[in-house]
């Protein structure tokens, strides 16, 4: 599809073709292992499922499209799809990831593939000079997600692509949080793009899944290679539940924004409130990289209390009504959650400290409810 079409657009015709056998509108739900043959190698580009399955074809190629890239792989699950990237590397090879990061991506490099000899270091990205001086012979994969999760924190993906290509090393950002909507990776020079497609592009809180996508044609060989090897493949029903959530991404992403903004605006003039983290304040030190690089600043916020201890943290997060306390982030349902016990948990707590997440930090995933309501339940449960 032509990148002249306008982005709404294209979210809603991304890798929808209509169904050669009987033209359905909306792509089938292909459940099924294996593929007849009329000859051995004799077939019609299908064989087995893990390989290859039309419902996964046409959310890969939505994958693609929605983030302006040549290539879409899509996996079980986000962790699956960083899985998946990791295993490009061999031992002794070293990979710079940011020291604020998903609780189960650390846990993934740490406790999984340390063990196999790949070495992890981990930094503040928000500067790109101390990527610049961790970079070592054996560095091949820089591994930045932006803005990040917990703590909202902003890498200026053009710089760190630079830099990368540079030394030739391989850049993959994990785009979860901002989703293709507001920040499109491959646009910015970065080599992967990878999504835990079970928050903002599938939407609904109805799916695990995972997605990469890549121009490169040789690292898609490679990618597909251990996709189909490793086997951490999704089920068709689940693609297509991903395939129908990335159709109103744009609308569901225009809401999480405004009710984001609202929400950050009200929280930071809360007197029991202490810091908020969301990328939009002004003197955010990552706004004006947010600014260029993303379209607008998005539905996650996280923030502390003035009483910065884990029992009012408990209170606010067990008083909440609307907000549902859970992990997961980007469906449309508002959601509370406590990154120290929950979604980050992995982390030891000395690391977390001293990278900034502290205790009692509360994190919400703004859904896309009334913004009156969703303020309504924050006021009463902060009181
Ligand atoms: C930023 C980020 N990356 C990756 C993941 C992992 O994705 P999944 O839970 O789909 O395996 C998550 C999950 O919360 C996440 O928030």
């Amino acid at each position: 599809m032509s990148k002249a079409i306008k982005q709404d657009t294209r979210f809603i015709h991304a890798g929808a073709e209509p169904d050669p056998s009987t033209g359905a509108i909306m792509t089938p739900i292909y459940q099924t292992s294996t593929y007849v043959q009329e000859a051995p190698g004799k077939n019609k580009g299908y064989e087995y499922a893990r390989s290859q399955n039309p419902t996964r074809k046409a959310l890969e190629d939505a994958l693609a499209v929605i983030e302006n890239g040549k290539y879409g792989l899509a996996f079980s699950s986000g962790v699956a799809a960083t899985d998946a990237v990791i295993k490009l590397l061999m031992p002794g090879d070293e990979v710079i990831a940011g020291n604020d990061m998903y609780g189960g991506t650390y846990r993934l490099f740490t406790k999984i593939f340390e063990k196999f000899g790949i070495k992890f270091l981990y930094v503040n990205m928000q500067d790109v000079n101390n990527i610049k001086a961790a970079i070592t012979s054996q560095t091949k994969l820089i591994w930045t997600e932006t803005p990040t999760n917990p703590l909202m924190n902003i890498t200026d993906i053009a710089a760190v692509a630079a830099l990368a290509k540079q030394h030739h090393i391989l850049l993959c950002v994990d785009n979860t949080f901002a989703s293709p909507y507001l920040q499109n990776p491959l646009d910015l020079g970065a080599d992967i793009v990878m999504h835990s497609s079970t928050k903002y592009l599938g939407g609904h809180s109805d799916t695990i899944q995972g997605a990469l996508v890549m121009n490169d044609a040789g690292l898609r060989e490679q990618l597909y290679f251990i996709q189909k090897s490793c086997g951490a493949v999704p089920g068709p029903m689940d693609c297509f539940l991903v395939l129908r959530g990335i159709k109103t991404l744009h609308v569901r992403m225009k809401e999480h924004c405004a009710n984001g903004a609202v929400i950050a605006r009200w929280l930071r003039n809360h007197p029991k409130i202490g810091k908020v983290y969301w990328p939009g304040f002004e003197d955010h030190p990552g706004y004006a990289v947010a600014r260029k690089q993303m379209r607008d600043f998005g539905g996650m916020i996280s923030f502390e209390l003035k009483d910065d201890s884990v029992e009012a943290a408990m209170k606010v997060l067990s008083s909440t009504k609307l907000f549902s306390l859970a992990e997961s982030l980007g469906g449309v349902e508002s959601l509370i959650n406590h990154p120290a016990s929950m979604t980050h948990a992995s982390i030891p707590k000395a690391e977390r400290i001293k990278n900034g997440l502290s205790d009692s930090l509360i994190r919400l995933s703004v859904g896309i409810e009334d913004a009156e309501d969703l303020i309504d339940d924050l006021k009463q449960a902060i009181g």
